[in-house]
């Protein structure tokens, strides 16, 4: 049974049945030895605001916020970091009062560590393409430009949506927005997937020859299986084709680190749910 005494802290989304984030944040509790428990509290879309207060006045320390609530969480927030304020949408709280709710946002700080502490990828020479225009991709715009890239381009199916995204970032560094005929006859070094298409098992509508030789292609979705964009890399010979289980993780730990101080390892979580995934 639940020790009420601890700490508490928990996921909220809808749907959420399906998170990891309790087994991930229990392994790095444990890992760590802090004393918590976390679990996934399913919200009703309208509801957050209430669910917040009463997990608060439950010990309730800290939340992650998933969808579709990160844009809600962020009205919630009274007090934002400098990078959730950019990216208008937090999936980490930290409840200091009843009142006083800081958001922080993590997904793009958890996408960076994992291309480049895990996969070993060098932003900083890179010519990156982006596809999407959503709350997703503009969540890592901030991190990736920060890692002083080449040109990153947003692509998606609607253009002004790129353009506008682009726009918003356009004082962070090299950043275009386009839709997804302008890429023909471009090279790009990464190519990463933001768009949600891969949910449905679509594709967005890309051109041949888009990548350079070493070329690594990386999806911010993850699954049993390689996602339908990795299929695409891999046909369109990627030298690598990467999921976004690595980032799942690594903005686990960057919230843990928020709310507890502590730095959990992240190698051996990745490992054993990929193994459970199997
Ligand atoms: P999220 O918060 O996951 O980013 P979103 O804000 O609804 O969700 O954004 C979804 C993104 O996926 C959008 O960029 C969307 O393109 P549009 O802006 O043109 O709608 C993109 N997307 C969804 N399904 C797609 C598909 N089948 N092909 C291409 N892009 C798709």
């Amino acid at each position: 049974m639940k020790d009420k005494t601890r700490d508490q802290y928990a996921v909220m989304g809808n749907p959420v049945s399906h998170s990891k984030s309790p087994f991930i944040h229990s392994e790095f509790a444990r890992q760590t030895g802090q004393q918590l428990d976390y679990t996934a509290i399913c919200v009703e879309p309208g509801h957050l605001s209430e669910a917040v207060s009463q997990f608060y006045h439950n010990h309730g320390k800290g939340l992650n916020i998933t969808v579709p609530f990160k844009q809600d969480a962020w009205q919630l927030a009274s007090q934002r970091s400098e990078r959730a304020q950019r990216a208008g949408a937090v999936n980490t709280l930290v409840l200091l009062s009843e009142t006083a709710i800081y958001g922080d946002t993590t997904d793009g700080i958890g996408l960076v560590t994992d291309l480049t502490q895990n996969h070993g990828i060098q932003i900083q020479p890179q010519k990156i393409l982006i596809l999407g225009a959503g709350g997703a991709v503009r969540g890592v715009l901030e991190p990736l430009l920060q890692g002083q890239l080449q040109q990153l381009v947003i692509a998606n199916r609607t253009v002004a949506k790129a353009t506008e995204l682009a726009d918003d970032f356009a004082e962070l560094g090299a950043v275009s927005g386009c839709g997804f005929p302008d890429l023909n006859g471009e090279k790009f070094d990464l190519v990463i997937n933001g768009t949600s298409a891969s949910l449905a098992g679509e594709l967005p509508p890309l051109p041949e020859n888009l990548l350079t030789a070493d070329a690594c292609v990386y999806d911010m979705m993850y699954g049993a299986k390689p996602t339908v964009f990795m299929r695409w890399g891999m046909h369109q010979g990627a030298a690598r084709c990467l999921d976004g289980l690595g980032m799942l993780v690594e903005q686990a730990a960057e919230s843990f680190e928020i709310w507890r101080g502590v730095r959990p390892r992240t190698e051996e979580v990745i490992r054993a749910l990929r193994a459970s995934m199997k």
